[in-house]
């Protein structure tokens, strides 16, 4: 695990899974990253645990419905399903992991960030960037 100082800035590279910090940051942001984890339940409440009281996660994931049918009108959803069969889900079946992969959706994510702690769950469009949304929740 390797940890760089830059003024009040701490850069972690590290597997999520492993991470065991506690209250130890201010934000923590992650960019698409949450739907390849083999464990991504465990990868959440690590970040929970890790951000001190009212901290800040941050996490880019794809704009799209855990519900299939309502990804019909969505002209991204196709290429973000296809995305995912080749690379996200794969990757973490492989590893006997959750395979939620591109196309887990808003209501999963919510429900799976409140499950790890997080209140104030926020969905935003990323700017430029119709694939994809930001959402933001915090520790309590
Ligand atoms: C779809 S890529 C996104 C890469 C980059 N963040 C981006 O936005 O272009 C998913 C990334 O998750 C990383 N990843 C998967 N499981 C991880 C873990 N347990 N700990 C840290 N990184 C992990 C993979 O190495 C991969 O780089």
């Amino acid at each position: 695990m390797a940890e760089r100082g830059l003024s009040n800035v701490k850069l972690r590279v590290a597997d999520a899974e492993l991470i065991d910090d506690e209250e130890s940051f201010d934000a923590v942001l992650v960019f698409n990253a949450i739907h390849d984890q083999a464990a991504p339940d465990a990868v959440l409440r690590n970040i929970h645990r890790a951000l001190g009281p009212g901290g800040t996660f941050l996490m880019n994931e794809p704009r799209i419905s855990s519900v299939l049918a309502e990804n019909i009108d969505n002209p991204v959803a196709a290429f973000t399903y296809a995305v995912s069969v080749l690379l996200c889900m794969t990757t973490s079946l492989a590893a006997d992991g959750a395979g939620l992969g591109t196309g887990w959706g808003e209501q999963v994510a919510r429900r799976m960030l409140a499950d790890a702690g997080f209140v104030d769950i926020a969905v935003h469009d990323a700017p430029g960037d119709p694939g994809n949304a930001i959402f933001v929740a915090t520790r309590p």
